[in-house]
């Protein structure tokens, strides 16, 4: 065998054994080797695919990182066509669709499946001879979007079916999602970053599948799941279940839950049991579908001009309440932007007194016709931030006041202008003033923040009067503070004013990552700030540093790193640098800060989730660290242990689905050897 043909030969190997662990991941649910074993085979892969294109497989595992960026979608006309579901509220009104099943089968016994219902957006992904060739949106059901691009970028998706005799043609349906935890980190970053927030996960992953740049797609947690065969040729399932465990068989992850009943009672019942075992899963359901299980008795039935008659969704209740909107308030951000507050009389949902609520921006507020002084209805649904979701018309009052977004900063008095996005107006407006002092506020409470430089007692309401006061302005200035000074504050005696001093005083040993997150770089997290401080060891050579230079620490893409040189290419943020150094700040990263290949936690990723009882969050990441473990805000396929305390949610859940090991403290301090 000449060399090439024993690389295509591994190469295949390779992927087969690649598609397979996927399979036990994110369809059985049950990972079959470590994150670091399926990296170091991926990675293997990557580098002989890269020796030998000719002999690459477009449908490989490596291929997740999209491509270049499309002008538009294509238009994807559905063959079989992609139908809605009817909707029932209640009891009755499910025991009604039931009985008229019944009915329409002659009074048939059937056999019905419950599922959860995800709340996503739902797609059609067309295979053929086992390959992923095509995939589109619903459309008007009709004809949809081409997103195969984006599609291919996620992860769960397998680009070939693990079919030993695929079908020639396999369309299959579900829907893509976000987990809550992908969407709160993915809003986390994009706050950090100044950009708008994605109201809920099926609003994110519904953006980021419109999104044009498949390679931003792939920087996103999108997920996929299947709950229906479309279209197929060769032998076909003659049932629901049957199309079930077909695609289970193809390698297609699905609902890793079921029900199966046989009367009214056992749906009332299973869906009793689906509303507790949907608020374990890690992406958010609102509803249960109830579904024929025979295909025949399917046919039977047939269908209204937009849904089918053999199915059917039921949704639960989100938590919802009824108040007064008092008024619309304007908070300005560490970046500018304008973001319009609700504030509500104060109301009980979901287990907590609401008093606020995010109405995201402007365009949301005139979609939904909101008005100070209007009654609205308020929505806390799962984990999500409260919302206002509509105003109760017949309640408005004739002096319910219209909405208007400032032409000036309400805090600065400045100019804003709306963001350009791609060349067009945005829905973003941002102050422009950066010396305005809600920013600057904003920005010193960042710094001073625990997960950043950490100086103890210099929270918000100290922030505001020290900058109302003028006694501050830039984030060096803290260093030129002096207890004189700050006894002059409210409520501030001597003690107090000395503990803060010397808080300030010791910020300036902190380790060089926290300096850089505390800079409040736009797209700069946490996680970048420590990869960024490991990889070039000092301020001064980061500061330097050409985008070619940024884009090769991991976890810095294209954007961060633009943004990264656009901070170090300001004349002030550079002026503030050089102060920091004067004032004797530490530019330089400590031992810990780099990457560690020894300790005995080397390359082993954890979750941290619910309170431990001795260490705080900080103490235990601080321990893994220093033995060589990293510490991840999610739980995936790549965490080696979940640390759970007390009252642990949805990432405990999590790591129980993807079999990870979970440990508690004790067993944390056995591991890192400190008793
Ligand atoms: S079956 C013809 N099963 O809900 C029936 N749909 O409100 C096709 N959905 O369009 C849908 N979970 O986007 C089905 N287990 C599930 C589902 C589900 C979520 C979505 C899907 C559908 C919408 C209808």
């Amino acid at each position: 065998m000449t060399r090439k043909s024993d690389a295509a030969k591994r190469m295949k190997e390779l992927m087969a054994e690649l598609e397979r662990h996927n399979r036990a991941y994110y369809v059985e649910h049950s990972p079959s080797i470590s994150d670091r074993e399926y990296d170091r085979l991926l990675a293997e892969l990557a580098v002989l695919e890269r020796e030998h294109p000719e002999s690459a497989s477009p449908f490989s595992p490596t291929q997740k990182v999209g491509g270049a960026p499309l002008e538009a979608f294509a238009s994807a006309a559905h063959r079989v066509p992609m139908m809605s579901l009817d909707n029932t509220y209640s009891p009755p009104d499910l025991r009604e669709f039931v009985e008229r099943a019944e009915k329409g089968l002659g009074g048939a016994a059937i056999d019905w499946i419950l599922e959860p219902k995800i709340d996503g957006v739902a797609v059609s992904l067309r295979f053929e001879k086992g390959l992923f060739v095509r995939g589109a949106t619903r459309g008007d059901g009709r004809k949809g979007d081409d997103i195969t691009a984006n599609l291919k970028t996620i992860r769960s998706l397998p680009l070939q079916l693990s079919l030993a005799n695929p079908p020639e043609v396999l369309e299959v349906r579900g829907e893509v999602y976000m987990t809550r935890d992908g969407f709160r980190k993915l809003n986390y970053e994009r706050e950090k970053g100044g950009e708008t927030l994605f109201v809920n996960p099926r609003n994110a992953a519904a953006g980021t599948l419109k999104q044009l740049d498949s390679r931003e797609v792939a920087r996103r947690p999108l997920e996929i799941l299947f709950y229906a065969v479309a279209e197929i040729e060769g032998a076909a399932p003659q049932s629901h279940r049957e199309a079930l465990a077909l695609l289970r068989e193809a390698g297609l992850p699905g609902h890793s839950r079921m029900w199966d009943c046989r009367s009214v009672e056992e749906i009332e019942a299973a869906l009793m049991e689906l509303d507790v075992f949907r608020r374990g899963l890690p992406y958010e359901t609102d509803g249960g579908v109830l579904k024929v299980n025979s295909f025949a008795q399917q046919q039977q039935l047939g269908q209204t001009s937009k849904a089918p008659r053999w199915a059917i969704a039921y949704k639960f209740e989100t938590e919802k309440a009824v108040t007064r909107l008092r008024n619309i308030e304007i908070q300005v951000g560490r970046t500018g932007v304008l973001t319009p507050v609700a504030v509500l009389e104060p109301v009980f949902v979901s287990g907590s007194t609401v008093s606020r609520a995010t109405l995201h921006n402007e365009e949301e507020i005139a979609r939904k016709d909101i008005r100070v002084g209007d009654v609205v209805v308020i929505e806390k649904a799962g984990e999500v931030i409260p919302a206002v979701v509509e105003v109760v018309m017949a309640k408005r009052s004739k002096d319910a006041r219209r909405f208007v977004m400032p032409g000036q900063c309400p805090s600065c008095g400045g100019r804003v202008s709306k963001d350009v996005v791609g060349g067009e107006e945005g829905i973003m407006v941002r102050c422009e003033n950066l010396s305005c002092p809600a920013q600057i506020k904003r920005r010193i409470q960042h710094y001073a923040a625990r997960g950043a430089m950490d100086i103890e007692g210099l929270g918000e309401a100290l922030v505001d009067q020290l900058v109302d006061l003028k006694l501050l302005r830039h984030i060096d200035e803290l260093y030129d503070l002096t207890a004189e000074k700050l006894i002059q504050l409210d409520r501030m005696g001597n003690k107090s004013a000395g503990n803060l001093i010397e808080a300030i005083q010791q910020s300036r040993s902190r380790h060089l990552w926290r300096l850089l997150f505390g800079l409040g770089i736009r797209h700069v997290g946490a996680a970048s700030a420590r990869a960024l401080s490991g990889h070039f060891g000092n301020l001064d050579s980061l500061k330097t540093a050409a985008v070619e230079d940024l884009t090769r620490v991991p976890d810095v893409g294209e954007i961060v790193a633009r943004s990264i040189r656009d901070f170090f290419d300001k004349e002030d943020n550079l002026r503030t640098l050089e102060r920091l150094k004067q004032h004797g700040l530490n530019f330089v990263a400590m031992e810990d800060e780099k990457p560690s290949s020894s300790g005995n936690l080397a390359g082993k990723t954890f979750v941290l989730t619910g309170a431990l009882p001795a260490w705080s969050r900080e103490e235990a990441s601080e321990q893994i660290r220093r033995a060589g473990g990293t510490v991840s805000s999610s739980v995936s396929k790549k965490t080696a242990y979940v640390v759970a305390g007390e009252d642990a949610g949805s990432k405990l859940e999590k790591a129980r689905q993807l079999g990870v090991a979970v440990l508690d403290e004790t067993g944390l301090r056995k591991l890192l050897g400190v008793g």
